[in-house]
């Protein structure tokens, strides 16, 4: 079909398409896997949606999908993050896009429903953050008489639901039928694998899924490397605040929290954590930072960055608290760490696209980044390429295994093994000059390992 897709602007796909071929100098695990697949062509046949940030990394992924064989029809799974010099560059290339840097609500769930219009419909998912999923499966259960589809909680709720209403009304069924005919997920981030074990747990899973996050190539470097670049790299470029001297507090000690508290510190910041897990608490304060209560620092720092992926961890009393320009901002998947609804019926001056100064009752001002949505990807461009080729490789190992092999696995969520988190790995190693020491046959016997690897044993935790 002519012009499928919806972008903001054709003419940017020149643009796109320079920084698409820089970007590919830095994906070594995408490019060896279109050198080792290009010819088998192990993706013909199956048809991607994708519901995944439109940036120039991922229209590498894309372009990676198509020259191993598949369909694909992509959306963004977030409001800000598309780049749309990246969008325009794939929807020039004949892959039909829906993603617009700044799109609503609204839009967002109908561009998602717009990538799952293949002729054939589509038979696999490739997700971050799970929308595409849910979209489906709420759809299903909607169909199936569940009330799924009352009275909405939130803006967001909102949309999703009117999105199933307006499409069941269109075309009766069609929820049970994707449903039916999706043959997998892979899943690129800590919430949506979170929301895949919900599913499996209550026996909602209707197909295989693959925790692409859990792969030690992924959470282990997009997460902590990746922001490690890319939440300073959003703070800046949002407000060109010194870093240097700040007192930054980062709420969550995970993988991103521990790539943000990284970043803040290497840009000369004094970060304090906090944490509700003592293992990741105990690791905060080993690794330098002091480990404080929100409310007791609310009020005293200049920086607040949540990383939890969990809900309402700056609440409205901390804000109130905080000092005059204080930095708010979330780099986990979602908005809700920051209670920016209760926020709404302040005043608020927009300084420029995702940057906002909220006044408070007590005259204070609040500077809050993107809308309490993620910062790294709203405020900048998200990670580098290099740690995204790392995420991506698994993604496409994830679908090639979903492709030819989902019918050896149940409907349940698995983790790609060992061997492929070491290949992908091992593909990034050239990039950047590493020499692998090889183990003698002895050397390996002795740490009961085989020279070739896997190296660790399934419990080792990097
Ligand atoms: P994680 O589970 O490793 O870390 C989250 C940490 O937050 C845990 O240690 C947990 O104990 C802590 N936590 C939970 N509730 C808390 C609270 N109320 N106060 C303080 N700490 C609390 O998860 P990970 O991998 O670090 O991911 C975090 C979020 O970031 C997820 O939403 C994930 O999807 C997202 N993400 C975002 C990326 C980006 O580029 N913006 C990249 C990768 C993940």
């Amino acid at each position: 079909m002519a012009d499928d897709y919806i972008i903001k602007d054709i003419a940017l796909a020149e643009y796109g398409r320079k920084e698409l071929d820089i970007a590919e100098t830095e994906m070594p695990g995408l490019m060896s896997l279109r050198e080792e697949y290009g010819d088998s062509k192990p993706l013909a046949g199956a048809r991607i949606v994708g519901s995944l940030h439109m940036t120039i990394q991922t229209a590498v992924l894309i372009e990676t999908l198509v020259a191993l064989g598949a369909d694909v029809r992509w959306a963004s799974c977030n409001i800000f993050s598309t780049q749309d010099h990246a969008a325009a560059a794939i929807a020039k290339s004949g892959v039909p896009v829906f993603a617009i840097k700044g799109q609503s609500l609204v839009e967002h769930w109908d561009y998602l429903d717009r990538s799952f219009q293949f002729a054939d419909g589509p038979n696999l998912i490739l997700d971050d953050g799970g929308d595409a999923t849910l979209y489906i499966l709420l759809g299903a259960r909607a169909e199936a008489g569940e009330d799924v589809i009352a009275v909405p909680q939130s803006e967001e709720e909102e949309a999703i639901k009117a999105q199933i209403a307006k499409r069941m009304k269109e075309s009766p069924g069609w929820f049970t039928r994707m449903r039916d005919q999706i043959k997998g997920v892979s899943e690129e981030t800590t919430t949506g694998v979170h929301r895949l074990y919900d599913l499996q747990r209550n026996g909602q899973l209707p197909f295989p899924a693959i925790n692409v996050n859990d792969s030690v190539t992924k959470s282990k470097f997009d997460n902590k490397y990746g922001c490690k670049e890319s939440l300073v790299d959003g703070i800046r470029r949002a407000t060109d605040t010194m870093m240097a001297g700040k007192v930054a507090v980062v709420c969550g000690y995970g993988d991103v929290g521990k790539g943000s508290a990284a970043s803040l510190s290497g840009a000369g910041a004094r970060v304090k954590v906090t944490e509700a897990d003592p293992i990741c608490a105990l690791q905060a304060a080993m690794d330098g930072f002091e480990v404080v209560l929100l409310e007791d620092v609310a009020d005293t720092a200049d920086i607040f960055i949540t990383t939890t992926g969990n809900r309402d961890v700056i609440r409205i009393e901390h804000m109130r608290a905080m000092k005059d320009m204080a930095i708010v901002g979330n780099i986990g998947h979602f908005d809700n760490e920051i209670q920016v609804a209760n926020l709404k019926n302040h005043k608020w001056t927009n300084i420029k696209d995702q940057v906002d100064m909220i006044e408070m009752p007590s005259g204070n001002r609040l500077i809050l980044l993107s809308e309490g949505r993620l910062l790294n990807l709203g405020n900048a461009t998200g990670h580098p390429s290099f740690v995204m080729s790392a995420s991506f490789t698994n993604q496409v190992l994830a679908q090639i295994e979903l492709w030819t092999r989902g019918g050896e696995y149940g409907n349940a969520v698995y983790i790609l093994p060992k061997h492929l988190d070491e290949k992908v790995a091992r593909l990034h190693l050239g990039r950047i000059g590493v020499k692998l020491t090889p183990l003698s046959k002895e050397q390996a016997a002795y740490i009961g390992v085989t020279p070739e690897g896997p190296f660790k044993p399934e419990h080792y935790r990097y």
